[in-house]
């Protein structure tokens, strides 16, 4: 029998088990057994009952504010280095493992009546994050919320721009949208940036082979743009939360900002800051076009998805952005 110090077994163990190098985290709590040998300090309140899972751009944060204000809802912790969003489930956070994650949702005396969420927008498209989530969170719910693919790429790309993103600031959107696979390595990952997520029914498909449909909400972006407090109704229907918070006191149109703002006291609102609802010059005509064209077969499959899950609310957008066949 041979043996070795711990680094070089565990080598000589991923070697002959390759696919156990990429851990799973499953719940203690859904085992006894597990839950019998965890510290007594741990609790199964430490993690979110719901997700809001993304796309970027489609107006997350708005969600994720407006959330906040229910008095039964709570988000996490703030992360130091991504803010409001953990980002566990999608990228090298998650192999920090579940204390870290737990640590973002203090328990304390009323934790039990705290609805913990978080919301990371990168978890959409993310191709590892439905089956993480389903081992951690099999009964969580999913909130996503969809906008017309093509604005949502034009978003990302002022985003970026904005940033002061080289790539973003020395070519036009339709020079990144079109960049062929021969292009330079940063400007074809501007492009799969900003074309991938909107990708929505092969992304979706991915979640809804480890969710039932009945445990994925989808938002229609626009509506939550101009009709916030109706969708913030459906939402809490969908959570079956109590109590009911009244979002008409709570939600006021503010000329200034364009959007839904919080209302703080009478005349006062809180609107999400300037990188929330940029200014920036319309979209190209023939842009538009190119991406109504390139997302075609994509919000097709959309359309049959949301007719499959008995979901006859197709969004004024998909309807839209399929009238404009070339
Ligand atoms: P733009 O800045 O391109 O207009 P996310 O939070 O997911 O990054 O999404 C940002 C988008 O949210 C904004 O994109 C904006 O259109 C949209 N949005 C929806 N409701 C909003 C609100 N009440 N305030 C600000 N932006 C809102």
């Amino acid at each position: 029998l041979l043996s070795a110090p711990p680094l070089q077994l565990a080598e000589s163990y991923f070697k002959l088990y390759p696919v156990e190098a990429d851990p799973v985290w499953g719940n203690p709590c859904d085992d006894p057994r597990h839950q019998k040998i965890w510290s007594r300090n741990k609790s199964c309140d430490s993690l979110p009952k719901f997700l809001v899972i993304g796309p970027q751009k489609t107006g997350t944060t708005a969600l994720y504010t407006f959330l906040s204000l229910h008095p039964a809802i709570a988000s996490n912790l703030p992360s130091p280095t991504t803010f409001e969003e953990i980002q566990f489930f999608n990228a090298h956070n998650y192999l920090r493992g579940l204390d870290w994650y737990m640590d973002f949702f203090p328990t304390d005396s009323n934790s039990s009546a705290r609805y913990y969420f978080e919301k990371s927008a990168t978890y959409f498209d993310g191709e590892l994050v439905p089956k993480r989530v389903h081992a951690l969170l099999p009964r969580a719910k999913l909130i996503t919320i969809l906008i017309s693919p093509a604005k949502r790429a034009y978003s990302w790309y002022q985003h970026t721009k904005a940033h002061g993103d080289i790539i973003a600031n020395n070519y036009s959107f339709h020079q990144v949208i079109t960049a062929s696979d021969t292009a330079p390595k940063p400007l074809r990952d501007l492009r799969n940036r900003c074309l991938n997520p909107g990708k929505y029914a092969q992304h979706l498909e991915r979640w809804m082979t480890y969710f039932p449909s009945t445990y994925i909400h989808i938002i229609d972006g626009e509506e939550l743009k101009n009709s916030p407090v109706e969708v913030m109704n459906e939402v809490q229907k969908f959570l079956k939360i109590m109590p009911f918070f009244n979002y008409t006191e709570h939600l006021r149109f503010d000329p200034k900002k364009g959007f839904y703002c919080q209302v703080i006291t009478g005349d006062h609102t809180k609107c999400l800051g300037r990188s929330k609802g940029r200014q920036y010059p319309p979209m190209e005509e023939k842009s538009l076009k190119y991406l109504q064209r390139y997302y075609l077969s994509h919000n097709t499959a959309l359309v049959k998805l949301f007719k499959k899950n008995g979901n006859r609310n197709i969004p004024n957008w998909l309807k839209e952005d399929l009238s404009d066949k070339p």
